[in-house]
């Protein structure tokens, strides 16, 4: 099993590009599965989870053309099955986004349930409730879901606590059900307007994006459409603690400042100095890194995919901090590692007391998820000496050339077997 071996302590220094988002492209490319015509995706990453993505649609029949790094040309207009197998579903959960598109387009779908995950329990209950609202017929039948409708009519549905690729699936349903759909407290994240305005530039007619409500008139087919992916504010977030913590001097490029400005305002409270420009910024590291209390949020506060990051940054600041994991329940597995580093870190239910310490010690450790292993990898930047973490599969699944990115600031980290 591959592991990534890191020798801390260099300062990171330079400029990164951050790749397009893994979040806003899965969506997209099942949005596609809902036109007969060419729906072209530039700017997509080259990720584990997407290469996932493409394999089962093209079990499906999807025709998927490369173009060049990063842009696919994908149709729809000869896809067989609707069938997601779990095999392929438990590897990459985003894979239940296939099942509104199949149900609007072809009126049935058989979806692997895509079971548990490191974080949490994760259940798909209110995608299906939603789809059930649009008057889809759905059976849960040995672990798969077995849906069908012969054409869905718009209805209300009110999300009763945020899910993004819970709104994704409604969102796209709607787009060719018959009638008006409104759908309440949606999901109003980057990834989700950009879904959105995909789908508008293929001919759906969607009001509100970016909302708690949006409305969707259904219409009869949609057409093709090209676009380029934003830029993924996870990794941008995650590159800017590292150039932090390392004490570093570092131009982001190829971000949205829109897409983090709740983050970007927390961070400034540890004595970070950013220079923002139109689609990039300059950060320069505290000499002292002051601690940064917070709590996880839907979008658009402090979103739970960098909650593990922001954690390394408190370990070693002068001073206490408390998170708070508001999103999932079972979102501290990182702890568990980043302890036996030398942090100091309590747990109290669903939130995290840090106490800072002066440094971290390397070892070898574990990746449990993405973004637990994206915080694995900061905790090795700075610690003294060589972290070996291992099960690094999870991060090649979120994080597009990380290793080279990483080098090209200044940080000694290699891929060992
Ligand atoms: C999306 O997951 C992201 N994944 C996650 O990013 C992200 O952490 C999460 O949203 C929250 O922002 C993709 O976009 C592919 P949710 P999703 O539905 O849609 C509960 C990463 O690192 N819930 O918004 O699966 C759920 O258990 C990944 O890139 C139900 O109870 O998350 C959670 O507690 C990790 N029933 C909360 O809602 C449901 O039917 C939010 O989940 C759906 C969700």
């Amino acid at each position: 099993m591959k592991k990534l071996v890191i020798n801390g302590g260099y300062p990171l220094s330079g400029s990164v590009k951050i790749s397009g988002s893994k979040n806003a492209a899965l969506p997209m490319m099942t949005a596609c599965i809902l036109s007969d015509h060419n729906i072209t995706l530039n700017g997509i990453p080259d990720l584990a989870d997407v290469k996932t993505l493409i394999t089962l649609l093209d079990s499906m029949g999807m025709k998927t053309k490369k173009n060049h790094k990063g842009s696919f040309t994908f149709n729809a207009s000869e896809i067989e099955s609707k069938f997601a197998s779990y095999e392929l579903v438990k590897t990459m959960r985003a894979s239940i986004m296939v099942l509104g598109p199949l149900l609007a387009k072809h009126g049935e779908a058989k979806v692997s349930l895509p079971g548990g995950c490191a974080i949490g329990a994760r259940p798909v209950d209110l995608h299906i409730e939603g789809l059930e609202k649009l008057g889809a017929s759905i059976e849960i039948k040995d672990g798969y879901i077995l849906a069908s409708a012969e054409r869905l009519i718009g209805s209300t549905y009110s999300f009763p606590k945020k899910s993004v690729t819970g709104t994704a699936n409604i969102l796209m349903a709607a787009t060719l059900a018959e009638g008006e759909t409104e759908i309440g407290n949606a999901a109003c994240e980057p990834e989700i307007v950009q879904l959105g305005e995909l789908l508008n530039s293929m001919g759906a007619k969607i009001e509100g994006l970016g909302e708690d409500f949006i409305s969707i008139e259904g219409v009869e087919n949609l057409e093709g459409a090209e676009i380029e992916i934003i830029p993924d504010r996870i990794e941008a977030i995650t590159m800017i603690i590292a150039g932090i913590i390392a004490q570093g001097e570092l131009k982001v490029e190829n971000i949205n400042p829109l897409h983090i400005q709740q983050p970007i305002e927390l961070i400034r409270q540890c004595g970070a100095k950013f220079e923002i420009f139109e689609d990039s910024l300059f950060l320069k590291g505290p000499d002292t890194i002051l601690p940064i209390s917070f709590e996880t949020n839907p979008y658009p506060g402090i979103p739970t995919d960098i909650q593990a990051q922001l954690m390394v940054l408190n370990t070693i600041a002068h001073g206490d901090s408390k998170i708070k994991e508001t999103i999932f329940e079972n979102r501290f597995m990182h702890i568990l590692e980043l302890k036996r580093m030398g942090a100091n870190i309590g747990i109290d239910g669903n939130t995290a007391i840090v106490r800072g310490v002066s440094k971290l010690n390397s070892a070898q450790v574990m990746a449990t998820d993405l973004r637990a292993s994206a915080a694995l990898i900061l905790a090795g930047l700075i610690a003294d000496g060589k972290t070996i973490i291992d099960r690094i599969y999870h991060l090649d699944r979120g994080y597009e050339n990380i290793e080279e990115k990483l080098l090209n600031i200044g940080a000694k980290v290699r891929r060992i077997d």
